[in-house]
């Protein structure tokens, strides 16, 4: 046998569910996976939960439960979302592991060995009250340059510039509220400025294949530096407490989660091959003799954010622990999915729930197909629309692939038995279905998925075409073109045939059901099959139905999202304290008549993070009856906020004029865009929503409260 491909995808932080970009992530390469192996390559296609690091503790800490229990909770939650998307990893396993302990300990051993670990005193704060170093993004303080407050400790979301946490103004302990104190304590080192990680570096960058171009040039910009420094060592040890894997020979001292992330990739492969698994799979090699094996490629899936760690540290990592361990052969980066244009994001709760549309018995292969008609090799973000997705799905796989079978097909059975002859020979069809199959195979093997789709339509119009220019429905009604007739489906058949193998990486259930049902194979389809004119067909049965569009909206409009403001039930906008899910809403609108709400303390109240906000622009939402679309100034930042006012403002009126905006309400994904915070108004019995508005004087951005 040929190569042996080890591919993985980026290991998940095992804090929270999937998103729609892993899941994204994960097709892209199950279906460049399920092309090699149609090819007939031997491929360990492995992933693990990320399981170390702080936040991943301190989620465990406020839900009262240990880190294995939290990480073994998310993991059992795991097979839900590959099953249903039909992603097809060997094997799942954890970055809590024995495997990945060993591996760790070994690689930081001969990095050791080869001087490449230095340790050195490091001044960083510390929480008095919660007994632990903070990582940057538990420090807040106000902005040293624009002197927002509540900002964190690298950098300013309101004026976004960067800085050191020690630089804040009043910083404070994001999970204690305490004052950090400044400590040192004795770091180890990864020493990435020794000049042979850079000339390793530099020269695995520069052998094509390993990263995309694009890829590499921003690697080597890191590498060179902005003024030819080089790389600035790496911090690979956390102090104690900390979940992760204790450093060999220093007593409460931890390796930071990046260092054991990717010899995740490892411990996954090797508990692959330790549970049988891969024997069953033919897989006779040691782990040791795999990896080692001249004719390994280890090929690694990730996205355009975690580039540095895997273009610089890691191949600099394994190139320096020596055998058995190997260099990345390709790093593939993909860029992000977006959601009708938003940047989605899990802190957010915007997107996709990749849950619910299994959930809504959304087919599982209209998502796959979709996506792989959108992605290409570069690190481009894509574009989730909803329109846009029902329209693709429907002309292509329903009207374009689907149609061929379901016309065709019914003919061969009604009028030959099921078995398909070609009065005309194959020799032409042959010729054809080799120059199809070698375009979109390069395709596929490029990552160029989308052109691989528009080749296979391609090939699909024209098979349509052809169908109806021999017009078999006139034929099949006069006994003397049976052979017109016949050689007319064959075409047709052979096509839909060649097509299934084709778009069988994209849709393999429904690939399986065509060599099943249709085609009578008991096994999946080669790329070989499309090679192999079928010679009979069973009873076509109905294969996918077309989207309704009504379907999405339930998709993007989770029930009670949109706020509709009536007479009787005054908009009541709420705030959710953010972390605490199930906390009782408070409201906010000053309702006449209403019940009082409970009271709250002044630490409650201060949660809510008021603005002045200057409407800069006004419009109408198309298909909205209530909602207005505001484009808010916060003085600097802008917001866009969808607000229940239609029926008392005029949109015209409103541009220019001052109110208060509740600036940290997590932003909603409504059916008509992001709504990234709510305005205040009154109403009531007599009337409303009254928009509040500020004294004179007041500006753009200034805090209320
Ligand atoms: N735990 C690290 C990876 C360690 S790898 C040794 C991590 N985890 S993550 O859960 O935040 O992200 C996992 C993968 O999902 C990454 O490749 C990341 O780029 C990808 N995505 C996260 N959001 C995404 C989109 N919106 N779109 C596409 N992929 C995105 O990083
Ligand atoms: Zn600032």
């Amino acid at each position: 046998m040929s190569e042996t491909f080890f591919v993985t995808t980026a290991l998940p932080y095992a804090n929270g569910p999937f998103h729609i970009g892993h899941i994204m992530e994960y097709i892209q390469a199950d279906i460049w996976v399920r092309f090699q192996r149609m090819q007939g390559k031997r491929v360990h296609f492995v992933g693990a939960d990320d399981a170390h690091g702080a936040p991943v503790m301190l989620k465990a800490q406020a839900e009262h439960t240990t880190p294995e229990a939290l990480v073994a909770r998310i993991a059992a939650d795991r097979p839900r979302y590959l099953e249903g998307f039909h992603i097809g990893f060997d094997h799942w396993h954890c970055t809590h592991s024995s495997e990945n302990t060993r591996l760790s300990h070994d690689i930081y051993r001969h990095l050791r060995t080869a001087g490449l670990i230095d340790s050195r005193s490091v001044e960083q704060f510390y929480d008095p009250v919660q007994g632990m170093f903070l990582a940057d993004r538990y420090i807040k303080g106000e902005c040293p340059k624009c002197h927002a407050k509540d900002q964190y400790g690298d950098a300013c979301e309101v004026c976004g510039s960067v800085y050191a946490p020690t630089e804040l103004i009043a910083p404070y302990s994001a999970l204690s509220g305490a004052k950090p104190v400044l400590r040192s304590s004795d770091h180890f080192f990864f020493r990435l400025s020794d000049p042979r990680c850079a000339a390793f570096l530099r020269q695995w960058l520069e052998q094509p294949g390993h990263v995309q171009p694009q890829v590499a040039n921003k690697a080597r910009e890191w590498l060179e530096g902005r003024d030819g420094r080089a790389l600035s060592d790496w911090d690979i040890s956390r102090d104690a407490p900390y979940f992760g894997i204790p450093i060999p020979d220093a007593p409460g001292k931890f390796f930071y989660v990046w260092l054991d992330a990717p010899i995740g990739y490892l411990a996954s492969l090797q508990s692959y091959i330790d549970s049988g698994k891969a024997r069953a799979n033919g897989e006779m090699r040691t782990f040791e003799q795999l990896l080692a094996a001249p004719d390994t490629r280890q090929v690694h899936f990730i996205g355009k954010d975690i580039i540095y760690f895997h273009t610089l540290f890691w191949p600099a990592m394994l190139h320096f622990a020596g055998p058995p361990y190997r260099v990345p052969d390709n790093v593939h980066v993909h860029g992000f999915i977006t959601v009708s244009g938003e940047k989605m994001s899990k802190s957010r709760g915007t997107g996709i729930s990749p849950l619910r549309y299994l959930e809504l018995g959304l087919n599982p292969e209209w998502l796959r197909y979709y996506l792989a008609a959108k992605l290409n090799a570069t690190v481009e973000d894509l574009d989730f629309n909803a329109q846009d997705f029902v329209a693709r799905v429907n002309s292509d796989l329903i009207g374009k692939y689907v149609n061929i079978a379901s016309r065709a097909a019914p003919f061969v059975t009604r009028h030959f038995d099921g078995s398909i002859d070609y009065p005309a020979g194959t020799g032409e069809l042959l010729d054809v279905a080799r120059e199809v199959l070698e375009q979109v195979r390069e395709s596929y093997a490029a990552r160029e998925f989308a052109r691989a789709m528009r080749q296979i339509m391609t090939f699909a119009d024209r098979l349509n075409q052809d169908f109806d220019a021999r017009r078999p429905w006139i034929l099949a009604k006069d006994p003397t073109q049976r052979a017109a007739l016949q050689d007319s489906c064959a075409r047709a058949l052979y096509g839909f045939k060649v097509l299934t193998c084709l778009l069988a990486p994209v849709l393999p259930a429904l690939a399986e059901r065509v060599a099943r049902e249709l085609l009578g194979l008991q096994r999946p389809l080669a790329w070989a099959d499309a090679l192999e004119p079928p010679r009979r067909i069973h009873p076509y049965r109905h294969l996918m139905t077309r989207i309704d569009p009504k379907q999405l909206d339930a998709l993007f409009e989770p029930a009670g999202e949109i706020p509709v403001p009536t007479k009787t039930a005054p908009q009541t906008p709420s705030v959710e304290p953010a972390g605490s899910s199930g906390a009782p809403r408070t409201a906010l609108t000053a309702t006449q008549g209403a019940p009082a709400p409970p009271t709250l303390s002044i630490e409650e109240f201060k949660r809510i993070d008021l603005r002045v906000a200057r409407i800069a622009a006004a419009e109408h939402v198309a298909g909205a009856d209530k909602l207005l679309k505001l484009t808010l100034d916060l003085g600097g930042e802008t917001r866009t906020v969808f607000a229940g006012i239609k029926s008392a403002y005029d949109p015209a009126a409103l541009a220019g004029r001052l109110t208060v905006l509740v600036a940290n309400l997590a932003p909603r994904k409504m059916k008509f865009g992001l709504s990234e915070g709510m305005v205040l108004a009154a109403s009531g019995e007599t009337g409303g929503p009254y928009l509040l508005a500020p004294d004179s004087g007041a500006i753009p951005g200034m805090r209320i409260g």
